[in-house]
């Protein structure tokens, strides 16, 4: 390997995950180093090299496309552009490189075939059943905009890694971010940050029996989860939606294709390293099967979720990658959960490019195996009974 792997400087103890590199240019990378690369990607999770803002929307996309050679359509194909969609205002492709995405904030001209685009960062205003006030705004104070894997969750699988590449940042600054949700959490954090948990933290830290009952749990997404979530809002830390009845009904829906539902495990095991992730994108959820029963109610199911999933963005377990000019970062999407962070103002502006492809395979299930060192005693014993 001719490249140094060292672990992102972070306070939080909680965090066991995420890594930097200085002395690689993927510009000019061997096949020898990509396949390192990959390594520490699923071994790491997220992974940032440093020193890059010369790497091309080409470049990008064949990288992104090295960790699953077959594909070539973008994570959320052609469904994230339905002007509904909550996605729609977030991403621009580029024209000549559609599966890369421009993103960030204020006007950008003359960006790789764009001529003019005015770029806005996602601000949890729009999405958030609650907002902040302009006055709290105004004292530089932010929200997690939505946690999220990044994944269409009907039609298409769900991308393995995702490449963000922070090509321009604003003026560094910093904002307290208020979870709001009862708790009192804050975190002091950069302005523009990108927060990640890990799926595998996440799974570490539940109780037994909540280990036992996600094992048991599969997560069936809503059909056309953005544009079903399109009136709906988002709890006030960004960890999944308010119920209020706000989802579109089937009708007002698109046609929807039984076959294109997606139904995964709750756990997925990482190709790599074989540990279990707890991995459930929980705005998009519709339901619940356990135990091969579907909850059918979609605030329990949605309280259920907040039960196994708030632990894991306690302020502890957050990584917040603090980005500058010319940081890629190579994130496991099936691995992590990630949210956008940040109320930027008018004068701030941030260009990023995000690259992720719908995979050619499912996520790999936690099997009976794989889950023996987890079971209680107690579910053990009571298996044997029931067999
Ligand atoms: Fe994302």
């Amino acid at each position: 390997m001719t490249f140094t792997i060292e672990p992102i400087k972070c306070s939080q103890p909680g965090v066991d995950f995420g890594v930097s590199i200085n002395d690689l240019d993927l510009e000019n990378l061997s096949d020898e180093d990509f396949k390192e690369l990959e390594k520490a990607v699923y071994t790491h999770q997220v992974v940032v090299i440093h020193g890059q803002g010369h790497v091309t929307p080409e470049t990008q996309y064949k990288i992104t496309k090295a960790f699953d050679p077959e594909v070539d359509t973008y994570g959320h194909g052609a469904q994230h552009r339905a002007q509904q969609s909550v996605i729609a205002r977030d991403l621009s492709p580029l024209p000549n490189v559609p599966q890369v995405q421009l993103l960030g904030h204020g006007l950008v001209q003359d960006h790789w075939g764009i001529k003019e685009r005015k770029l806005t960062h996602p601000n949890h205003r729009v999405f958030h059943h609650t907002p902040l006030s302009l006055e709290e705004e105004a004292q530089d104070k932010t929200r997690f905009y939505r946690w999220h894997m990044d994944a269409a969750l009907y039609k298409l699988n769900p991308p393995k890694v995702t490449t963000l590449f922070g090509i321009q940042n604003p003026e560094p600054r910093r904002q307290t971010l208020q979870y709001d949700d009862g708790s009192g959490q804050t975190a002091d954090v950069q302005l523009g940050t990108t927060a990640f948990i890990s799926g595998q933290h996440a799974f570490e830290i539940l109780p037994p029996d909540m280990k036992e009952l996600a094992f048991r749990t599969k997560v069936k997404y809503a059909a056309h989860p953005y544009l079903w979530i399109s009136n709906a809002r988002a709890r006030s830390n960004g960890l999944g939606m308010v119920s209020e009845g706000k989802e579109l009904t089937k009708e007002e829906l698109p046609e929807i294709e039984e076959s294109a539902i997606k139904i995964y495990p709750m756990l997925w095991k990482n190709p790599v390293t074989h540990k279990i992730h707890l991995q459930v994108h929980p705005a998009a959820v519709e339901d619940l099967i356990i135990d091969g029963k579907p909850m059918g109610d979609l605030e329990k199911v949605r309280e259920l979720l907040y039960k196994f999933q708030r632990p894991a963005i306690n302020p502890e377990n957050v990584l917040f990658v603090e980005w500058k000019d010319g940081d890629f970062v190579i994130f496991h999407n099936r691995g992590v959960l990630h949210s956008v962070v940040g109320c930027l103002k008018d004068t701030d502006k941030r260009v990023f490019h995000q690259c992720n492809l719908s995979a050619s395979s499912e996520p790999i299930p936690v099997t009976e195996e794989d889950f023996a060192p987890y079971h209680t005693d107690a579910a053990v014993a009571a298996t044997a009974v029931s067999s």
